[in-house]
């Protein structure tokens, strides 16, 4: 979470810091600044709130061509203007940005910070002050940042402007995501290369415990020893009309019509010169090796890694144990003696899954990362990585990478059946085809959703999501995106389990979304429905086409059962975007959320 942004050049540093920062935002928006280097020396301008509100404070009239800038969402210290970034030391010479967390912060402050009287509430305000200390005591700036580097224990993506020296930006990365931007008489830094993709696509990766010294026309890589390490820029394969929102009314309306799209260029990019659906062999291989695979993600991710499970077991006969990763990496199951670990993770920068990789990769197990970002994190530190082609999602509220990773799961599990001389009953590639077009159907149904979330959501305090099998577990995705952007308290259940207690929750009116996409269960779920309606719940039923039944709300072109989840969370995400809407809410960017778990 949080965003930084740094630049070093000839133009008006303000206006493009500001434009990183609003490309960032969906890191975090609890409070934003920048802070310049103009004639008078640093000048910072910070605010409690959104980017918009920052924009609005900053003096047009400060002349500056190097400055930094932050997005924050909170973890040390309530959101407020005293504990936005950028913070200075006590002298104002040096002015700091931090994304992540110092775990060690308290210890510092109470060995090394003794008499400094400190402003914010922020773990980061220590790190400006112990330059500024070392400094005092005799150093050179970069040896006070470096030293400074060296006592920090959790992650940082750091930036550092000083007040004594106006052509040099210091940088320093240690588990937060940060790259250098590189330009034509200017340089960048930035937690994404999405922010400054409107200056430069020529990036170079830091690598953990990395520092920067950023001029106008040098980039000069160290480790926390002093050595120089070269490293050639990448060019960032974005397309800048991907992260704008075009004639949508928000982003995640857009990324909702993508998924048509979306599952298209899944096939494409995963087809073998026959046409067809083949996976990279050293991944088959590591897979067929294995004798179970751990699926490790979180939120969203974590609901397609629980549909996965059932892809990878029903096709492809291994069996697969799915973990939330915040619980795995303290409470590790009893391992078989060859997992293999699929992470999967929109960002690729998830901290609790990343930690989980840590300690895995430490264990010598084999990892994949499923990711819509090759070169992430996750990405880097696993042995294999299968792309999600999603393009960028900017909703803090995932949608089109939840399919995508459905899809992705799909493939891996249908190319492993392929391998063990399994059959699949449907062809794939086909069958995927056929979901894009019924997926299509469902996004040119928006006035209905728009109705059902009328109906059903306009002014309830909670809702309840009920499936069996796969349908229980998109009932998850629905209740999370519902949750999220529309703060109604929504809960997911299997259909069988409201009985044995939350049943008492049931009310007069209560909405019950009710999936029943699945034949061998269609009568046990239509059974719950009764037992709620007998309560007096109000049911939205969404069948699929073949299971229908009198009194459905809605009914889904038909696909194959197993493939369900990703035509059925479509209805449920629209409502969610409409009942979010209803309520004035922000869709994009839910309260106290961010679209990047940087933290654990
Ligand atoms: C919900 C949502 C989150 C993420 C979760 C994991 O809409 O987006 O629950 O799925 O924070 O993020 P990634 O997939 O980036 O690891």
């Amino acid at each position: 979470m949080c965003g930084i942004v740094g630049f070093i050049g000839q133009q008006d540093a303000k206006e493009i810091l500001l434009k990183g920062l609003e490309k960032l935002e969906y890191r975090g928006y609890d409070s934003a600044g920048i802070a310049v280097q103009a004639e008078q020396g640093v000048v910072v301008f910070k605010e409690k709130g959104r980017i918009a509100i920052l924009r609005e404070s900053v003096d047009a009239s400060v002349h500056a061509t190097v400055g930094i800038g932050h997005t924050r969402w909170a973890t040390h210290g309530v959101p407020s203007k005293v504990n936005a970034h950028p913070h200075q030391s006590t002298s104002k010479r040096f002015t700091l940005v931090h994304n992540g967390v110092i775990e060690n912060y308290e210890l510092l402050k109470n060995d090394y910070l003794q008499g400094v009287t400190f402003v914010s509430e922020t773990d980061t305000e220590i790190i400006v002050q112990l330059i500024e200390k070392h400094v005092n005591e005799g150093m050179d700036v970069e040896e006070a940042f470096r030293q400074t580097l060296t006592l920090l224990h959790g992650s940082y993506a750091i930036a550092l402007l000083d007040n004594q020296n106006q052509d040099i930006i210091y940088v320093a990365k240690n588990k937060s995501p940060l790259l250098v931007g590189v330009g034509d008489d200017f340089n960048v830094v930035a937690s994404d290369a999405m922010a400054m993709l409107q200056v430069t696509n020529q990036y170079i990766e830091l690598m953990d415990k990395e520092m920067v010294l950023v001029t106008r026309d040098s980039i000069t890589i160290k480790n926390l020893a002093g050595e120089t390490i070269e490293r050639a820029p990448y060019t960032a394969e974005l397309d800048a009309s991907d992260i704008e929102k075009g004639t949508y009314p928000h982003f995640m309306l857009k990324e909702i019509d993508e998924q048509p799209l979306v599952i298209r260029n899944i096939i494409q990019k995963y087809r073998n010169e026959a046409g067809e659906i083949e996976l990279d062999a050293d991944i088959r291989n590591a897979v067929l090796d294995s004798d179970r695979i751990y699926i490790i993600a979180c939120g969203t991710s974590y609901h397609a890694g629980l549909v996965g499970k059932q892809l990878i077991e029903g096709y492809a006969k291994v069996p697969v144990e799915v973990h939330v990763a915040s619980e795995f990496s303290y409470n590790m199951p009893l391992l078989t003696e060859k997992p293999f670990f699929i992470y999967i993770s929109q960002s690729g920068e998830t901290a609790d899954s990343r930690a989980v990789l840590v300690q895995t990769n430490e264990m010598g197990h084999k990892a994949l990362t499923i990711t819509n970002v090759p070169g992430s994190t996750l990405s880097r530190e696993a042995d294999y990585t299968l792309p999600l082609y999603a393009g960028p999602e900017i909703a803090v509220a995932s949608t089109k990478a939840y399919t995508a990773q459905i899809a992705v799961l799909a493939i891996l599990a249908a190319d492993i059946a392929k391998a063990k001389g399994r059959t699949l009953d449907f062809d794939l590639t086909q069958e995927l085809g056929l979901i894009a077009n019924a997926m299509e159907v469902l996004c040119g149904q928006k006035e209905e959703m728009e109705a059902i979330a009328r109906e059903f959501l306009p002014t309830t305090r909670n809702c309840f999501f009920i499936g069996r099998g796969v349908d229980f577990f998109v009932g998850l995705e629905g209740a999370l995106k519902l949750k999220e952007i529309s703060y109604i308290q929504a809960e997911g259940f299997a259909g069988g389990e409201l009985k044995h207690g939350t049943i008492a929750l049931i009310e007069n009116g209560t909405p019950v979304i009710a999936l029943a996409t699945q034949e061998h269960v269609n009568l046990g779920i239509r059974g719950n429905v009764k037992e709620v309606v007998a309560r007096g719940a109000n049911p939205c039923i969404i069948s699929m086409k073949g299971l229908e039944m009198n009194g459905d709300r809605f009914v889904l072109p038909a696909v194959h059962e197993t493939l369900s989840p990703l035509v059925s969370v479509i209805p449920l995400q629209l409502i969610s975007y409409y009942a979010a809407l209803h309520r004035e809410c922000d869709v994009d960017k839910p309260r106290n959320l961010a679209k990047s778990v940087t933290v654990e």
